[in-house]
């Protein structure tokens, strides 16, 4: 009786070890929204080595870095046609001929991480280069053995098996791999991702490519705003990357495209060119302000409070009680909004300090009850509150 006793107990507890083993909200990754960069928003498939360096030289030239900017990530296009005879992916040797290896060695010794691309089928998304379905730990091993830090992993040429067969099985071989890899689902959100991602990836994808427009981008935070409840320290929802820096958009339309990622705790992933960006656009994604309630350790996705046409609130709780309100004009004349307490989770008679995290300023008088300010067309006021008594 007693062997038996023991015998179900040991039992039990290799279940629950080899969970969590398998388990990616495990591997320690994604505690806070990741932060970086991605080469596809602006370089698609021109990348190569050189872009790369020089992002990794240019996040710590602007200040970026310092701010918690730190995966630099290649996106799709960066391997040879076909696998090596063992199998194995191997870089393009006419755009990364130092190979991936000495690559990630470099962006290291400046103190930050590399990320890398793959795809949950035959082929990547480009069609220039394979897929890991079916090869899931031998490509895991390879990325681990060049000191990768965080895979983003797509969803072509998928065969149609089901998602939720193809994206666990990379978790567990990036588990396996022995070392800690960020994984980032990019599935487009096709089968709700977020009821069954937290427990196999770091963050995943809840909708399809994000375009440098403001169709784009509002659309987007509409979407990713319905999965809110699912997100959390160690599993993100990721709208897509950001389009702040490429051209397309007005740089009040850059301003709401980055604050309303940073309160919907969105992975801040840059997607310009940072080597070239002017002032104006590292100023907006390096907003240190704006950076903390992204990374604030609640770990709670803000979300859209109230709506009347055009005009909404969105607001989400941060530590120490302070609650974090955009106030978001999608209309295209200036419009005045009002955030009321009883929609931001605040009781009516709680007095706050507010500061505007755009301006760097404490608003001069406390606020009770409500907080009204115009704001331009497609432009956004963002604040956060701290309670001072009520
Ligand atoms: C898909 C992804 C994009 C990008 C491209 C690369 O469309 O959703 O983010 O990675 O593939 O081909």
């Amino acid at each position: 009786m007693k062997i038996m006793h023991f015998l179900l107990i040991s039992l039990l507890a290799f279940v629950f070890w080899d969970q969590s083993q398998t388990n990616a909200a495990s591997n320690g990754a994604g505690r806070r929204p990741p932060m970086g960069w991605n080469s596809w928003n602006h370089f698609g498939c021109s990348v190569d080595e050189n872009i790369v360096r020089g992002t990794a030289d240019a996040l710590l030239s602007t200040g970026l870095s310092r701010v918690g900017y730190e995966y630099v990530n290649i996106d799709d296009c960066w391997a040879e046609q076909n696998r090596d005879a063992q199998g194995n992916l191997v870089a393009k040797a006419s755009k990364f001929p130092s190979g991936i290896k000495a690559l990630a060695d470099y962006v290291h010794s400046k103190g930050l991480k590399l990320g890398i691309y793959s795809d949950a089928g035959s082929y990547t998304c480009s069609k220039t280069m394979p897929g890991s379905l079916g090869h899931e730990q031998q490509d895991a091993n390879t990325f681990a053995s060049w000191g990768i830090d965080y895979l983003k992993y797509d969803n072509c040429f998928n065969g149609g098996i089901e998602a939720r067969k193809r994206y666990p099985t990379m978790s567990e071989a990036l588990m396996k791999s022995g070392r800690p890899i960020f994984y980032s689902m990019c599935e487009w959100g096709e089968q709700n991702p977020a009821t069954w991602a937290p427990n196999i990836a770091n963050s995943w994808r809840t909708t399809g490519d994000i375009q440098d427009n403001w169709d784009s981008i509002t659309s987007r935070a509409d979407q990713n705003n319905q999965w809110a409840a699912y997100a959390g320290p160690g599993g993100w929802n990721d709208p897509d990357m950001l389009e702040v820096g490429n051209g397309g958009m007005t740089i009040e339309e850059y301003r709401s495209h980055f604050s309303i990622w940073a309160l919907m705790k969105a992975p801040l992933l840059i997607g310009c060119d940072v080597r070239t960006a002017s002032q104006e656009i590292t100023q907006i994604v390096g907003n240190k302000e704006v950076i903390n309630v992204n990374q604030d350790l609640l770990g709670v996705q803000g979300t859209k409070v109230s709506q009347q046409g055009n005009l909404e609130v969105w607001a989400g709780p941060l530590t120490n009680k302070r609650v974090a309100v955009i106030l978001w004009n999608r209309s295209s004349s200036t419009a005045s909004i009002t955030a009321q307490w009883q929609n931001i989770d605040l009781s009516s008679n709680v007095v706050v300090q507010a500061r505007d995290l755009w301006a760097h300023r404490n608003l001069p008088t406390r606020l009770q009850g409500s907080l009204t300010s115009n704001v331009e067309p497609h432009a956004c006021k963002m604040y956060i509150l701290t309670p001072l008594y009520g």
